[in-house]
């Protein structure tokens, strides 16, 4: 009998509302990118989706709460390279990376910009430079928390300039922007899904993009990379995923997937996500087995770099 109803219900999956946790704070990158998906998710998976921010350590209490849910495909996470900076950050991780998630499939790709408050006396790269060798020790950059995305940028940052910052962590880039729009910090390094709009306005200072490449999305289009900058070397995009908990059964498995493919086909999900400079996975990655094989290739990537950098967290 109990294969029975384990046979029908799957039939049935999804019969109720499916959570997709985001591991920051409302008003994120992350945040972002999970409800623009479940636009284009609700249809093709035929559920309501709810999405769940559950913010704190640099992602990692939303990716062990996702890795501890039961695994009947009810409670999924859309997670960031955080995935696979955490193992080398936190030494006591609640749950293994490749262990402990199913690996439903890459998302997108999304540049990060470099900017500073409004009132941040420089207006390129070169006088950011003059400025903060002038400020050594007193400048304030925000972040996400040790294993966020504007985390490892602000690390590479800091090392590359050779200018030590203090680090100012929020649950999320989306309350760290509030503080940067009011002045309270002076730089971050985020996600163009969270800043393109902001550099747009004005509202933001903006001096260079971390990608090799200058971005085509029209309001970024200006912008410096770093590595032009004199930065050399300096190469950062941040990607998404999706997981399930281990032991999800795989019928529901590949009904997630098959939605999502259909999601990232969405032609309105890919203009929504172009128009903020995020690239939509359209390669192998999002079969779970080659994101998988993704996620483990970053980890040993950026292992080595973060324990270089003798950060990490108990
Ligand atoms: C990050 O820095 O990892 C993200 O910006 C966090 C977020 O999505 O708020």
């Amino acid at each position: 009998v109990a294969a029975l109803t384990a046979t029908a219900a799957l039939a049935e999956y999804p019969e109720k509302p499916v959570t997709i946790v985001v591991p920051f704070a409302a008003g994120g990158p992350t945040d972002k990118v999970a409800r623009d998906l479940a636009e284009a998710l609700r249809k093709p998976l035929g559920a309501t989706i709810i999405i769940e921010n559950v913010g704190g350590a640099g992602g990692t209490l939303g990716h062990t709460k996702v890795a501890k849910a039961a695994n009947d495909g009810y409670t999924l996470l859309l997670a960031h390279i955080g995935m696979s900076t955490a193992p080398a950050l936190y030494r006591n991780l609640q749950y293994k990376t490749l262990d402990d998630f199913e690996y439903l499939g890459m998302v997108n790709e999304v540049p990060m910009t470099l900017i500073g408050r409004s009132t941040l006396p420089a207006n390129n790269f070169a006088e950011l430079v003059k400025w903060m060798e002038a400020n050594k020790g007193k400048i304030n950059l925000a972040n996400a928390g040790l294993g966020a995305a504007s985390h490892l940028c602000g690390l590479l940052f800091q090392q590359s300039m050779k200018v030590d910052m203090t680090t100012v962590p929020y649950k999320g880039t989306g309350p760290a922007m509030t503080d940067l729009l009011g002045g309270q910090v002076d730089l971050m390094c985020d996600q163009t899904t969270n800043t393109t709009g902001q550099i747009e306005s004005g509202k933001v200072k903006a001096f260079a993009v971390t990608t090799t490449k200058r971005l085509s999305t029209p309001a970024l289009a200006k912008l410096p990379t770093l590595e032009e900058s004199g930065v050399k070397g300096f190469n950062v995009t941040i990607w998404h995923g999706m997981y399930a908990p281990k032991g999800t059964p795989k019928p529901v498995l590949d009904k997630v997937n098959a939605a999502l493919k259909v999601a990232l086909k969405d032609p309105d999900f890919i203009k929504r996500q172009e128009a903020l400079g995020a690239v939509v996975i359209t390669d192998n990655r999002t079969n779970g087995a080659d994101h998988k094989k993704f996620v483990e290739a970053e980890i040993n990537k950026w292992g080595p770099i973060i324990k270089a950098a003798g950060q990490y967290a108990d």
